[in-house]
């Protein structure tokens, strides 16, 4: 099924200046950017985003980090796009995804892992309200 996913090329990307690399993935994968804008994320709003993650050990380090810079926010739209995305990307650990992956290729650490896909059509939909309204999709 056409699903939508949320992307977030994370401030370690962003200052690494492979935006246009990252979407070029996006594009050879049948995935359309159908909505994106650049934001350097609040802690209200890092934190807001990563409420399933509050009582994780890791929830402090990952706000700091993702207020750290500029992400590049994105919806991607397409044929099965959670799963595509999430192929793309790799393994949330960089160590341990697979080679020609996102994170295998840019990301250097768990915590700098250069990109957040959605993790289920469920969070996608609640994902990409966070970021965008309606209005501000442009499907195509
Ligand atoms: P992301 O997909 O953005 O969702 C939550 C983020 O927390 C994850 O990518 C990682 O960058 C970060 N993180 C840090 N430590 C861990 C961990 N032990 N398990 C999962 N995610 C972690």
């Amino acid at each position: 099924a056409i699903e939508r996913t949320l992307s977030i090329i994370k401030p370690d990307a962003v200052a690494k200046n492979v935006i246009g690399e990252i979407y070029t993935r996006f594009e050879k994968a049948g995935l359309k950017v159908v909505a994106s804008k650049m934001k350097h994320l609040s802690q209200k709003e890092a934190e807001g985003f990563y409420a399933e993650h509050a009582e994780r050990p890791f929830f402090g380090a990952l706000v700091e980090f993702m207020t750290s810079g500029p992400v590049m926010v994105q919806v991607l739209e397409g044929e099965n796009a959670v799963l595509t995305n999430r192929d793309l990307m790799g393994a949330t650990n960089p160590k341990e995804a697979d080679a020609g992956t996102i994170r295998a290729d840019f990301a250097e650490s768990i915590d700098a892992n250069a990109v957040h896909g959605s993790d289920s059509t469920t969070s996608a939909a609640r994902e990409v309200a966070y970021f965008f309204a309606a209005t501000e999709l442009c499907p195509r």
